[in-house]
């Protein structure tokens, strides 16, 4: 199972090499049998520990070059980054990213051989379509995407249960993620107001490979504890 962490644009440098810190302490005291990444503002960049893997939350699909305010690969291996999210739905929709520009990115980086955290999710007026809009609606977003790249993972975020306190039912997440396998068989997360109440629920949903989370991840006891929900630490 994955436990992500997006930070979006809470945390600085310092809290998030405090909070990195803080961590790693509670998970010395546990053997989880987790995948565990933690994606801070570019800006808290650093180097992974031993059982967090520290990645981009988004990145320019070059080197480096004449890009005014973005990071490229330069910036990212730097800090020995391997691991970047691409296509998350706020950078869809608030800063208008379209599926062309994140297949560039997709396509760059898996160039590269990083690993990629893929993001898709349906607005609520199409899942109140029903099911096969919203299966017709993330197929689009996987328009230029090579499902077959062996460092992907998927992560399906509804855009109306992100910080909404509202996650998708755990019908609406089975059935999703059972669309979303026919054609993926890398890991697929669950994102959406996932918390340290129903993360039980939600892991134990088929086709669910851990979750990306977002507000209940930004204090270390609270991602933490989600851990220990699904794992309980052996005594
Ligand atoms: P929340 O967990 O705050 O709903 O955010 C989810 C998310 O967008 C993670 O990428």
């Amino acid at each position: 199972m994955i436990f992500a962490a997006n930070f979006k644009m809470h945390h600085t440098r310092q809290s998030t090499a405090e909070y990195l810190d803080r961590l790693e302490a509670l998970m010395e005291a546990a053997e989880y049998p987790f995948k565990v990444m933690v994606f801070p503002p570019a800006t808290a960049l650093q180097s992974s520990r031993d059982w967090i893997t520290v990645g981009a939350q988004n990145a320019y699909p070059a080197k480096e070059g004449a890009y005014t305010g973005e990071i490229g690969l330069s910036q990212l291996e730097e800090f020995g980054i391997d691991t970047v999210l691409l296509g998350h739905s706020e950078r869809r929709r608030i800063l208008e990213e379209s599926q062309e520009f994140i297949a560039e990115k997709f396509a760059f980086f898996a160039e590269q051989g990083l690993q990629i955290v893929y993001c898709v999710g349906e607005p609520l007026e199409v899942r109140q379509e029903g099911d096969e809009a919203v299966a017709e609606y993330l197929w689009e977003q996987f328009d230029g995407i090579d499902l077959d790249y062996e460092r992907l993972i998927v992560a399906y975020e509804p855009v109306w249960a992100i910080g909404t306190g509202r996650a998708a039912k755990e019908e609406e997440i089975a059935a999703t993620h059972a669309e979303l396998r026919r054609r993926i068989k890398r890991p697929l997360l669950y994102g959406g107001s996932v918390n340290p109440l129903n993360i039980k629920a939600i892991a134990a949903i088929a086709d669910v490979d851990g979750v990306l989370v977002g507000s209940a991840s930004l204090d270390p006891e609270s991602f933490h504890a989600m851990m220990s929900v699904v794992a309980p630490p052996q005594v």
